[in-house]
């Protein structure tokens, strides 16, 4: 998977992806980052990549010539680039959409927008906007960033151990059961007993349980979305009883 990141800042960009799993994925050959400085792509002495907006307002906006240059530039090699432009009002970034990208393409080009805007018409020359959520940040190299990270995770080997994507929250819909490693006491904090059994049928019922337990409190909308099995359901009793819900 080949990443292309628009920006004024690839020292953020960098940063993130040369440390821990991004870093050996990149290693290993499974993704690709190159990172363009929009700056670079200006015509201008004064290499202006933003200007004040016409009609007035407070704020300035992302210039589109230089967002426009850097893309041509790119695009010269005539490969085909999923081109996304980060914004607060785009497409709700979730671990479905990011499993739609990490299947779906094998080269993303992520545009990050600064100060208070970009110019309109650089949307003539994307192919989707997408948010990261429902704030606003001072620009796109984070929400960039976070689709880099999901995706890159998805891919064959970015990860040691397959199995742990299998398992984990939103993948199965429901949040992750709860984890411990030593030491098996913590100022009084024990690890439940049953992790400490061996018994590989209980220590799965226990944790199906506490991944429903924990969903039932904390994310209870994503139960809603999920079908249950049988012994679902009576964990499910068993945890309103233990809990005294009714
Ligand atoms: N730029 C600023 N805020 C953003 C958000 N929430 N998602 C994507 N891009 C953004």
């Amino acid at each position: 998977m080949i990443f292309d990141v628009l920006t004024l800042f690839p020292s953020v960009i960098k940063a993130y992806t040369g440390e821990s799993i991004l870093k050996r994925a990149i290693e290993k050959g499974i993704i690709t980052v190159n990172v363009y400085n929009i700056r670079d792509y200006t015509e201008d002495k004064h290499r202006q990549v933003d200007d004040y907006p016409y009609g007035g307002g407070s704020g300035m906006v992302l210039k589109v010539e230089p967002v426009y240059n850097c893309i041509c530039q790119i695009n010269r090699d005539g490969r085909r680039r999923y081109k996304i432009l980060l914004s607060p009002g785009g497409r709700l970034f979730t671990q479905k959409v990011a499993e739609e990208f990490s299947q779906r393409h094998e080269h993303i080009l992520l545009i990050c927008g600064r100060y208070e805007g970009v110019d309109e018409r650089v949307k003539n020359f994307i192919d989707e906007e997408v948010s990261i959520g429902d704030y606003v940040l001072t620009g796109g190299e984070l929400p960039a960033l976070v689709i880099i990270d999901a995706v890159t995770r998805l891919l064959p080997g970015a990860l040691g151990d397959e199995s742990s994507l299998r398992e984990e929250s939103f993948t199965t819909g429901l949040l992750e059961y709860p984890q411990y490693t030593r030491p098996v006491e913590f100022m009084g904090m024990k690890v439940p007993e049953i992790l400490l059994s061996g018994n590989h049928g209980l220590i799965r019922r226990w944790r199906r349980k506490e991944a429903l337990r924990r969903t039932l409190k904390q994310r209870p909308d994503l139960l809603e979305a999920l079908e249950l099995s049988e012994e679902d359901r009576v964990l499910i009793k068993e945890i309103k009883e233990e809990e005294k819900w009714t």
